[in-house]
């Protein structure tokens, strides 16, 4: 496409003809970036791989590489005005990056079939514990172990995903923008009632300065992986995710502007989570280097035993489903726009025939965290864990480098895309180009196993 810089023009040529406005798009965006990762995996990888130094590390990684990559994938979406496999066709005029771009839309999928199983857990979290049944029995691993055990799960995914097709089928300002203006400042106000809370509690000042006071020596190669990989996850890059968004994007906002807006937007999220989990934890005695278990199995003890904690539990749980529901639309959006366009459905029907689709994907991850699945395993992990190494550990960092590559070697017009001052234009493509694509096949070597340490995160 040889127009693509010229407003109209290249407008007109896309498939893409939604828009969002200026300021509903960087809240959607933030709305996409802020979820499960910042509340719920953020507080446990902060608590296994060091604290406060990778706290820091995960900010060094979100500005050096994860910034300059989001700018780079909202430029190809705004630039092509297509879906994430489209856009690199138009862009390229060559089929074979539309095969890339298929990749991430596949991806997002397979992300969505599991992260909207764990937004599943969320959300009964919250019920049981505003009806105080989560405190009837102390053990609060049991309670999590034998709630994933039973069938409940599959009901709550369904939930979560019916959600999600409802405001996707709705369009792109109509339907996605409006949920995300209302519930991210929404989730604000719930941030701050939490943090007075857990600040305010006896014992919680242990809580702020291990993540807020760095200990150096507490870092290792793996740290450094696990904090740029959780950097992508967490800007919801290499899934077409951001990619999606941009091609929706109208000509005149600012690219660079809107990337650091939602970076900004992401880190403080994932500081305030970090601020409600830390301080509790330490409160109330309780490792936050337990791993994954640490939000459903740890935290309901800390709730217990505070005044009202059925409440600021309930509370707790609603901040993570709202978080969640923003970015499970950002992921249905990625095959819904590439179903819409590929088959010329209208959006109602690729919403409805890609969530029923991954209802269905996701019964299996829904039923395998102790459930009648948790039997079947392949290459040695459940199937929730199997999907989620795939999608994480693999597609997500070959997509960003499909993106890095892509921007930095190919696509001859990305400076102007992205609309940046000569200076911060060399600066940007000297990281696409040298630096983000030798550390993202860092990420991948390493998350994949084929270098030590096995996969992040878990
Ligand atoms: N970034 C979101 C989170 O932190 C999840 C997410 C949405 C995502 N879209 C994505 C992750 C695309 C990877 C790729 O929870």
């Amino acid at each position: 496409m040889q127009n693509q810089t010229s407003g109209k023009s290249s407008d007109q040529g896309g498939s893409a003809t939604e828009r969002f406005s200026s300021s509903g798009f960087i809240l959607t965006a933030i709305g996409s970036a802020v979820g499960l990762g910042n509340m719920w995996k953020f507080p446990y990888i902060t608590g296994k791989y060091g604290g406060a130094a990778f706290f820091l590390l995960f900010i060094i990684c979100l500005l050096v590489v994860g910034l300059p990559v989001l700018l780079a994938e909202l430029a190809i979406g705004r630039g092509g005005r297509g879906n994430a496999s489209t856009s690199f066709i138009r862009l390229s005029k060559s089929k074979y990056w539309g095969g890339f771009g298929f990749l991430s839309i596949f991806g997002a999928f397979m992300i969505l079939s599991f992260y909207s199983v764990v937004a599943g857990w969320t959300i009964h979290y919250a019920i049981i514990s505003f009806s105080n049944v989560l405190f009837q029995d102390a053990d609060y691993t049991h309670r999590f172990t034998s709630f994933a055990a039973s069938g409940m799960p599959v009901l709550w995914q369904v939930a979560v995903m019916a959600i999600t097709g409802a405001v996707v089928a709705k369009g792109v300002s109509g339907g996605i923008e409006k949920f995300n203006k209302i519930l991210i400042p929404g989730m604000l106000v719930l941030l701050i009632v939490l943090i007075v809370r857990s600040v305010t509690l006896p014992g919680a000042m242990a809580g702020v300065e291990f993540f807020l006071k760095p200990d150096f020596s507490k870092l290792t190669t793996e740290s450094v992986l696990v904090a740029l990989g959780h950097a992508f996850f967490s800007l919801s890059l290499g899934m077409g995710t951001m990619l999606t968004y941009g091609s929706y994007v109208e000509r005149r906002q600012s690219l660079g502007q809107a990337a650091a807006a939602v970076g900004a937007g992401d880190l403080l999220y994932a500081l305030i989570a970090g601020l409600i989990i830390f301080p509790t934890s330490f409160a109330f005695g309780i490792e936050p280097s337990q791993g994954a278990g640490l939000v459903f199995m740890a935290l309901p003890a800390a709730f217990s035993a505070m005044p009202l904690g059925g409440v600021f539990g309930g509370l707790f749980f609603i901040l993570l489903a709202i978080a969640a529901l923003t970015s499970t639309v950002s992921l249905l959006e990625v095959p819904v726009a590439y179903a819409m366009d590929k088959w010329r459905l209208s959006r109602n029907k690729a919403a409805l025939w890609t969530t029923v689709l991954c209802c269905i994907v996701g019964v299996p991850s829904a039923l395998s965290v102790g459930g009648a699945f948790s039997g079947f395993t392949i290459a040695g992990k459940s199937f929730f864990d199997f999907v989620d190494f795939v999608a994480s550990n693999i597609i997500l960092p070959v997509g960003g480098l499909i993106v890095t590559i892509f921007t930095g070697y190919v696509w001859k017009k990305a400076g102007e895309e992205a609309g940046l001052t000569n200076g911060m234009f060399k600066l940007w493509m000297f990281v696409i180009r040298y630096i983000a694509p030798v550390l993202v096949i860092l990420i991948f070597l390493y998350s994949s196993g084929i270098i030590s340490g096995g996969e992040y995160g878990k």
